[in-house]
């Protein structure tokens, strides 16, 4: 795996460029200018205008529960006081992406990190990294649901394990958080919803995850995703749909060790691939997929 980046942002006339550092910082709040709280406020409102209907009902309601509105930044404190009476998750402040075994740790203790700082307003359509934005907007509403909340602590805790086994393992334990953390459907009596933090935090992807041909869509089988690669440079290929959140649970409740053994032995998936097993909610027509780069 790639060496996680710590970085540090700071505040120069061409936006927040990086400065090396290890630090978890307090959320600097009085230092968002206008801008930031402008780019926060249209991005939070074109997403929630496409998101009814098309997020899973669990999302847009916890985002109401914590009080997240439009109209500024929301502080790290206040949701935290929300957070820690719904299910004791707590916010912590990060210049960006941690080493991996960090980021572990701290969802198994229900800490999620969160990017303080937010994008220019010419990202406003995509940004490389992971900012504010789609780890507040997309990621903290969700560890409202206790279902949500328990998953995500025993992924960090299975994340521990994995990484004291060896740097297989993390690469099907990773697959497992990208196509359900970041990229997963959940099916509905209403029909297909969004939950995945990844296409919530996109205007692209909230419409492409759902409404295109192009991309398949298949019911979630773990071992099935955990040996499918993804794409990190372009919309996903293929989505996983899981039928709720205890699934979710129910599916990774056993010990991976020999799971991680049998997966050795088998051959990885390309992204787009449909296979014979497979449950099919719709075949994409792959119309626009680029050949290589799966990761
Ligand atoms: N049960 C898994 C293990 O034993 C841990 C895990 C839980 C992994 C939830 C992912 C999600 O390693
Ligand atoms: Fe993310």
């Amino acid at each position: 795996m790639n060496e996680p980046r710590r970085v540090e942002r700071q505040q120069t006339d061409k936006g927040y460029v990086p400065v090396y550092t290890t630090a978890i910082v307090e959320q600097p709040w009085d230092s968002y200018r206008d801008e930031d709280h402008a780019t926060w406020g249209q991005l939070y409102q074109r997403q929630r205008e496409l998101l009814v209907g098309r997020a899973c009902d669990e999302f847009l309601q916890a985002q109401d529960a914590m009080g997240m509105s439009p109209d500024k930044i929301p502080r790290f404190d206040e949701l935290n006081v929300v957070l820690g009476k719904t299910t004791g998750w707590q916010l912590i402040g990060v210049e960006g992406l941690l080493p991996e075994l960090d980021f572990f740790d701290h969802l198994a203790n229900r800490r999620f990190p969160v990017t303080w700082w937010i994008r220019r307003p010419d990202q406003i359509d995509y940004i490389e990294e992971p900012d504010l934005f789609h780890d507040l907007f997309g990621h903290v509403p969700l560890l409202m649901n206790p279902l949500f909340a328990d998953y995500m602590e025993a992924y960090g805790k299975g994340g521990v394990k994995a990484h004291a086994i060896d740097p297989e393992a993390l690469v099907h334990l990773t697959r497992l958080y990208w196509y359900t953390v970041e990229f997963g459907l959940i099916n509905t009596p209403g029909g297909l919803r969004i939950y995945g933090a990844g296409i919530v935090s996109s205007k692209g992807e909230s419409l492409y995850s759902l409404e295109s041909d192009s991309p398949n869509r298949l019911g979630f089988d773990l071992q099935r995703v955990m040996r499918t690669r993804y794409r990190i440079d372009t919309f996903q290929k293929t989505y996983f749909v899981i039928d709720g959140f205890q699934q979710l649970i129910d599916a990774t409740a056993p010990d991976f060790t020999p799971l991680y053994q049998q997966l050795q032995q088998q051959d990885a998936i390309a992204a787009g691939d449909v296979r014979a097993d497979d449950r099919v909610y719709h075949r994409g027509t792959g119309e626009g997929w680029l050949n290589d780069g799966d990761v």
